[in-house]
């Protein structure tokens, strides 16, 4: 039975359908509001709206709970490889052997650049940023593959989705290579995706870059940990797009521009840098919790807008930073200060009350780090592992017969209508 929620405005009621996600989520249907009462619901940031209904990936915030097609992040971190973490986002289920080996065979096939994308390197500046030359190759892909900008079935979009998914890596590897004035190596389709990856991120022409099991394994974890977190903002900004009908490249392209900032992807850079902040010197760690209290700064890589609670993936990834450098024999001083750092926040009253803990951004930076991966390029990283997120949601949108474009009201507090002052009322004497 449909459970029914009651609004009065001025005396008079309204009957608003309620209901429930598989997990119990409760929501109010306001579909019909405006054209029942002529009022809109205001929600800045979009705190309390839910923006569609999504079969992809489920997050309870209070619990710290993380799951992608029903599968706890736990067991696909510690089982699972990147390949088959897209596929299960993308696709709905598990790949068969077959279906897995299809796939990978389709992504090996789909590693080259045009040629004439890679002349596009030539333009940027050295010292671009790789975000804003991923933004920008990724959506130049629909040039390139015009017969994909309209994709009209299930075959289309899989060649769109593995174009994408294979070709990030080879940008974001190329961007790094341009801004280091090294020649660029093309992908080996002999090697497995993170394999390929940092091969073309750190081989030079006589010298092939064989990176450890470990380092392998850490680079893995880190994609899949990425790989989709459903309504966040650059995967809702993919969404938006995709709702006007622009192309899967498009709407990436704008979802990465959305990672960009620093409340979002850029945030694992930011931690890094807080903490070169706090080696070198420049800051002690009382003065960083005593800066964030008095709103001089943010503690970067800690609090979420739905955990209120510990971010199930930074629990993983602390983890697997501790043993990657185990592993490798190597000590990383700004670990102990990134553990030292979030033991002084979690001991301070300002972070118990509002419930803020280490998210995804805090403990990834480190794993980067051990991999020689450059700050800059960390947002990238955190890219190239969300894309088989956002291309579900792109997915699951444009399968949607009832799909309406995006397109929030808002309530307007400017002037109220006036008169325009003809430009030679105001001293233009224009020729
Ligand atoms: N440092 C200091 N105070 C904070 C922080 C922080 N990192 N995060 C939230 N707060 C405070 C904030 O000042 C506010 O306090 P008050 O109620 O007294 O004004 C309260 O906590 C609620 O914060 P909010 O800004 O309303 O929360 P939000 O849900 O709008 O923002 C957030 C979420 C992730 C943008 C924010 O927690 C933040 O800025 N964190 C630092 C940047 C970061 O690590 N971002 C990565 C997010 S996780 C991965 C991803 O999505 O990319």
């Amino acid at each position: 039975m449909t459970k029914i929620a009651y609004l009065t405005i001025d005396g008079t009621v309204y009957e608003l359908p309620m209901f429930e996600g598989s997990e119990g989520e409760r929501a109010i249907d306001i579909t019909q509001l405006r054209s029942l009462s002529g009022c809109i619901t205001y929600d800045p940031g979009f705190a309390n709206t839910g923006s569609c209904r999504s079969a992809i990936t489920f997050v309870d915030g209070e619990k710290g709970i993380l799951r992608y097609r029903g599968y706890p992040i736990e067991q696909i971190a510690a089982q699972g490889s990147f390949i088959e973490t897209a596929m299960l986002l993308i696709f709905g289920h598990l790949p068969s052997k077959e279906e897995r080996s299809c796939f990978r065979e389709l992504l090996g096939g789909q590693e080259l650049l045009h040629e004439g994308l890679r002349h596009h390197f030539e333009g940027f500046p050295s010292k671009g940023d790789p975000m804003a030359i991923l933004s920008a190759v990724i959506n130049s892909l629909g040039c390139y593959h015009p017969e994909l900008v309209d994709i009209e079935n299930e075959e289309e979009f899989t060649m769109a989705a593995a174009k994408i998914i294979s070709k990030v890596r080879t940008i974001a590897a190329w961007a790094y290579r341009k801004s280091k004035g090294l020649p660029f190596m093309y992908p080996n389709p002999a090697l497995s995706y993170c394999r390929n990856f940092l091969h073309m991120m750190f081989s030079i022409p006589n010298r092939f870059h064989e990176p450890s099991q470990e380092a392998v394994r850490a680079l893995t974890l880190f994609f899949i940990l990425h790989a989709d977190h459903e309504q966040n903002c650059s995967c809702s900004t993919v969404r938006m797009v995709g709702s006007t009908q622009a192309s899967l490249f498009a709407s990436v392209s704008a979802g990465i521009c959305a990672l960009w900032g620093r409340l979002h992807g850029g945030a694992n850079a930011g931690v890094i840098r807080m903490l070169h902040r706090i080696r070198d010197g420049q800051m002690s760690i009382p003065t960083v919790i005593e800066k964030v209290k008095n709103r001089e700064m943010r503690l970067m890589g800690f609090g979420h807008r739905i955990y209120k609670n510990y971010d199930p993936r930074a629990k993983i990834l602390k983890q697997a930073a501790h043993e990657l450098l185990e592993k490798m024999g190597r000590h990383d001083e700004l670990l102990d200060i990134a553990l030292n750092l979030a033991a002084a926040a979690m001991a301070d009253d300002y972070f118990a009350e509002r419930k803020l803990y280490p998210n995804v951004d805090f403990y990834s930076g480190l794993i980067l780090r051990a991999l020689n991966i450059p700050v800059n390029m960390f947002p990238v990283m955190f890219a190239i592992g969300r894309m088989p997120g956002w291309i579900a949601h792109w997915y699951e949108d444009h399968q949607n017969p009832t799909l309406r474009i995006h397109r929030p009201r808002q309530i307007y507090i400017g002037e109220p209508k006036r008169d325009y002052i003809p430009m030679e009322e105001r001293g233009i004497i224009d020729g």
